[in-house]
């Protein structure tokens, strides 16, 4: 199974990235491809820049690589209770594209954030818009108090529950 995995974070230290990292690896004999989304920055979208320049070859390249993907896993950042504008801004090319942004694929989606909440606004933001973009969810977790929750050293989440849940998700795949 080829499986695409990112963080919707463009910090360079991105928790969110850890954890997609970690998830996708405990899928069985899957080929992962982790994309940073740093390699896809962008000017901000606008309507005028897209009918003046076309929309730019790094959202193509994000649309192709969910399209040769079997199965996505990301992990979402969450900015004052929604998404970080890097990850808006790639997505809003994208969907120029194509609105099915996800192209039906069966994908995890988590989030983490060092508090208590874990990131969960943003998380039932994308859970709930999943149909509008041909995102076929397969489990949706989140991991609060990440530094509580994930050993550094090992990349390892140490949330046993958190685990035996994305255990779940996976074998729905
Ligand atoms: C501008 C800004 C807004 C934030 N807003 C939230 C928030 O609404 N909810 C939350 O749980 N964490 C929030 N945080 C903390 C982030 O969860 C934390 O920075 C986290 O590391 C971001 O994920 P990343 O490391 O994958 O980029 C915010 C951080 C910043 C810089």
């Amino acid at each position: 199974m080829k499986v695409l995995a990112f963080g919707t974070s463009n910090s360079r230290n991105s928790i969110n990235q850890k954890l997609a990292r970690y998830s996708a690896a405990q899928i069985d004999d899957a080929d992962v491809t982790l994309l940073d989304i740093h390699d896809l920055e962008m000017p901000i979208f606008s309507e005028e820049r897209e009918k003046e320049s076309g929309i730019p070859a790094f959202a193509h390249d994000f649309y192709q690589a969910i399209g040769e993907a079997d199965a996505i896993v990301i992990s979402f950042a969450e900015y004052n209770g929604s998404y970080t504008s890097a990850y808006k801004n790639l997505f809003d090319w994208a969907s120029r594209i194509d609105m099915k942004v996800y192209q039906d694929k069966p994908m995890i989606m988590l989030s983490t954030s060092p508090g208590p909440s874990g990131a969960q606004s943003v998380l039932a933001a994308a859970e709930g818009s999943a149909p509008f973009f041909a995102a076929d969810v397969k489990g949706a977790l989140s991991l609060p108090n990440f530094f509580d929750n994930f050993d550094v050293e090992t990349g390892v989440v140490t949330d046993e529950t958190f685990n035996q849940k994305l255990n779940q998700a996976i074998s729905a795949l």
